[in-house]
């Protein structure tokens, strides 16, 4: 685990827009009297999305007194949690998934290209546009390897794919969020539609299995319970007879 600082540079302060504090006050509103605190997580984020996404000490201070927590506690989670940036991150913060599907289907092809155009993690780019950080799992793994920049998921990337979108991006030219090779969602790419064709996936010997095997039971149940049924009703009949022949 890296150690967590606040920047060496400040601001002097730090006001919530008008907007900012008005969808504040929301948050708050959720949460019974003296339960305040828990809206510090969303007024932590505002404030980084406010801020270029990048949290000052003043902006932890400001939430700290909107929920009426002491400043270390606000400040132990703003360095907690990786997704408070502590220092500036340049135009466009690229988080890169780093966790295993990701891994499996390229994602150190696409780290090498950050590291070539941008540098180190968490250093902003010489013109101010990037910074980059390897995260774990961002939940998009159908889609991998993917990278978060700024609130938009680019997904299905090459190493040719994120150049073209660091070149896209540093030239403001508009860039497509999603998947980069042109699938909807996570969908199967085009001609490879058989994910749930396999017929053996129906005919009971692979998902299906526990379908048989209960099928079977309950069949084997049923002739067992209509055996004892019929041994019943020949034993009621029998002993009838017996009966009528002694009277
Ligand atoms: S492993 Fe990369 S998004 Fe889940």
């Amino acid at each position: 685990m890296t150690v967590r600082r606040l920047a060496e540079k400040q601001p002097a302060s730090f006001e919530f827009t008008q907007e900012n504090r008005a969808w504040c006050d929301d948050q708050i509103a959720k949460y019974p009297l003296g339960r305040q605190a828990s809206a510090v997580i969303p007024l932590l984020w505002k404030a980084q999305a406010q801020n270029d996404y990048w949290l000052p000490q003043k902006a932890i201070e400001k939430v700290a007194d909107m929920l009426a927590m002491p400043y270390i506690r606000v400040l132990e989670i703003a360095t907690f949690y990786s997704m408070f940036n502590l220092e500036p991150v340049g135009r466009h913060f690229i988080q890169l998934c780093g966790t295993t599907p990701c891994a499996l289907r390229g994602a150190n092809d696409i780290k090498a290209v950050l590291e070539k155009r941008i540098g180190d993690q968490r250093h902003v780019s010489a013109d101010g546009n990037f910074a980059w950080l390897e995260v774990e799992c961002l939940g998009a793994c159908c889609n991998a390897p993917m990278v978060q920049i700024n609130d938009d998921y680019f997904e299905d990337l090459t190493p040719d794919s994120i150049n073209k979108l660091l070149d896209d991006l540093a030239a403001g030219r508009p860039v497509k969020v999603g998947s980069q090779t042109g699938r909807t969602a996570s969908e199967p790419e085009p001609g490879k539609g058989t994910t749930l064709t396999d017929a053996t996936l129906y005919d009971g010997s692979v998902v299906g299995a526990w379908r048989t095997r209960f099928d079977e039971a309950r069949a084997s149940e049923k002739v067992l319970a209509e055996k004892a049924l019929a041994e019943k009703a020949s034993a009621e009949k029998a002993a009838a007879a017996a009966a009528e022949k002694k009277a």
